[in-house]
């Protein structure tokens, strides 16, 4: 079962071989009533409902850039292309599941207010009991909707529905059912769960559990008892500014504290990843944008953006910014827009800016955002692992006729989840892709 073809036609070949009640996900084996809704369990457990209903979670089908991505180039490639077929359903098992698992495929859009838009809710993880597969990944989840809901505890009362212990759901391997994401073509696009796995926090006992759903002292349900260690429901992840807030330290190495008009000064800048348990960025690697800004000001206030000084190792032309490359050609095909010319590869970042990427390929050899459409993704791979550092070299060729005095060094790190070219391409709202900062740090040297 090693090599299930877990996208074609998402038909399950696991659960013919197992017990009917426990089967991979599967489509169509249950009904939309099936699931009690979420504002169902809000009744008692008040916060945690509140805090899924401000995650990404609650929004994974409505969000508009994925609602976007799923009707204008996912299902329409699926309709045209036999070897990408699968994702018409594969993307909803995991973004709306219930939908999935009732078989409403393609859901209707959001604005039919189908449960859809209910997206990875209470009773989705709450009835998950285990995965079909040794590591999980493409929504391997078996699940079990019924009265009993599957708790890290086992030990409470409620008088709303059974519980049972299960140790599946404490375990970063739960995550993975969804987190880890291998492409058709067999590349893997997400492997949050791979990467954390394979670096520092796997071997410490850190789980995703831990960083992403922190113990907080309170009550689980209104009526239950005064806990130590409530697991919050808030999933924060690289949508919050605060999650992302001091993600990657950032220092500064000038090359002296003084220098003259006219000469050249090296400035050295050290990053850190000491807060992330997988590379940054992780999951939809594809499209998110995460780049160093090095900017020098002189004492008159005039600015000039520093070009990071290339190291030359393959591929590192797609990590220095630049505003003339175009990309995603793959984009304007599935949509059938005439005279295609592609989209801005960076957007609006500054020429020069160090991007910490990994490219994903399409089976032409193009750069490509559909992760869908992904032939391969391993060769170029600059993003910043866990208690990993990357170290970037720059010049500052001080010019001549520059202001006396201090000039102010500001090295900043910012993010956004996807190219602002595509953004404003879908006219998406402005804030599903503004730059956040991560960091900052600046300096002053002394100009003669
Ligand atoms: C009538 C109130 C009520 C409703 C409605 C309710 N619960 Fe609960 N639930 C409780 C109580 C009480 C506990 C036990 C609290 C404790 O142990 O401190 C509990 C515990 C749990 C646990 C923790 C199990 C464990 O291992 O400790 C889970 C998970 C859970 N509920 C999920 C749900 C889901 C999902 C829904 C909606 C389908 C829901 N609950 C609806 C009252 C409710
Ligand atoms: C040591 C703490 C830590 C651990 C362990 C950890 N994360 Fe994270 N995670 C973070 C931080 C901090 C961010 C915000 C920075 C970022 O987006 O990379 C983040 C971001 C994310 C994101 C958003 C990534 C993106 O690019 O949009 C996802 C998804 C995620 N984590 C899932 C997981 C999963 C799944 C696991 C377990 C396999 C896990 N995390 C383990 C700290 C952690
Ligand atoms: C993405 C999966 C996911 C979703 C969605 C989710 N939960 Fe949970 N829930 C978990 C996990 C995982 C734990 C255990 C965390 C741990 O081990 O630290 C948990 C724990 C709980 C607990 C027990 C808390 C404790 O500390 O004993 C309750 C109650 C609960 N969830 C209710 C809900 C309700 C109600 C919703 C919807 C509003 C919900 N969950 C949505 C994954 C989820
Ligand atoms: C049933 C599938 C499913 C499971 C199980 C699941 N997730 Fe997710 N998760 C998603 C989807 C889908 C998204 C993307 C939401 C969106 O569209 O932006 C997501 C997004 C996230 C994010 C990113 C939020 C952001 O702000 O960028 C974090 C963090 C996260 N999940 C953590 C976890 C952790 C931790 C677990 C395990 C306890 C887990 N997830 C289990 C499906 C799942
Ligand atoms: C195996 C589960 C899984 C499958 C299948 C899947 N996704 Fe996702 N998707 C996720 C998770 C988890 C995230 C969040 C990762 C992160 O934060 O970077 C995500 C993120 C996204 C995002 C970014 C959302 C944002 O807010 O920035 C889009 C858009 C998206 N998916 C669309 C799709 C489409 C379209 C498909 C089908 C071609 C698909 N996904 C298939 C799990 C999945």
């Amino acid at each position: 079962m090693k090599h299930r073809a877990l996208w074609k036609g998402v038909v399950c070949v696991v659960s013919l071989s197992l017990p009917v009640a426990v089967s991979a996900a599967e489509m169509g084996k249950f009904k939309y009533d099936d699931f009690k809704k979420p504002s169902n369990c809000g009744a008692c457990h008040k916060e945690i409902y509140q805090e899924w209903s401000q995650s990404l979670m609650s929004q994974s089908y409505t969000h508009e850039w994925d609602e976007v991505e799923y009707f204008k180039l996912a299902l329409p490639h699926a309709l045209k292309l036999e070897k990408v077929s699968g994702v018409k359903a594969g993307c909803i098992a995991c973004h709306g599941p219930l939908a999935f698992l009732a078989g409403d495929i393609p859901p209707k859009p959001v604005k039919e207010g189908t449960r859809a838009n209910e997206g990875v809710s209470c009773e989705i993880c709450h009835q998950i009991t285990g995965t079909s597969e040794a590591v999980p990944f493409n929504f391997s989840y078996n699940i079990e909707p019924g009265n009993t809901k599957q708790g890290p505890r086992g030990d409470g009362k409620s008088p709303a529905h059974g519980i049972a212990k299960s140790e599946f759901l404490t375990k970063s391997e739960f995550c993975a059912t969804c987190h880890d994401e291998q492409s058709p073509y067999g590349a893997w696009v997400k492997e949050t769960y791979r990467e954390w796995k394979a670096g520092p926090y796997a071997k410490e006992g850190a789980r995703c559990q831990d960083c992403h759903m922190y113990d907080l002292p309170g009550k689980v349900a209104s009526s239950g008892q005064q806990r130590p260690d409530v697991a919050h429901h808030v999933f924060h992840g690289s949508h919050f500014v605060q999650k992302l807030a001091g993600a990657v330290d950032i220092s500064i190495y000038p090359q002296a504290e003084t220098a003259s008009a006219g000469s050249n000064l090296d400035i050295n800048v050290k990053l850190f990843n000491g807060k992330v348990g997988h590379y940054i960025p992780s999951g939809s690697s594809e499209e998110r944008m995460f780049w160093l800004e090095m900017w020098v000001q002189d004492s008159q206030g005039k600015k000039t953006h520093l070009q990071v000084k290339p190291k030359g190792f393959k591929g590192e032309e797609y990590t220095i910014a630049d505003p003339k490359i175009m990309a995603y050609f793959d984009m304007g095909e599935v949509m059938e827009v005439k005279d295609w010319k592609g989209l801005s590869r960076d957007g609006n970042l500054p020429e020069g800016a160090r991007i910490f990427r990994k490219p994903f390929f399409n089976p032409k050899g193009e750069m490509t955002i559909m992760q869908w459409f992904t032939a391969e993704n391993t060769q170029i791979d600059y993003r910043i692992g866990p208690r990993q550092s990357k170290f970037e070299n720059y010049t500052w060729a001080i010019p001549a006729d520059v202001a006396k005095g201090k000039a102010t060094i500001t090295a900043t790190l910012y993010y956004s989840q996807i190219p602002s070219s595509v953004g404003e391409y879908f006219k998406l709202p402005a804030d599903e892709y503004a730059p956040m900062k991560v960091n900052e740090a600046t300096l002053s040297v002394e100009i003669k």
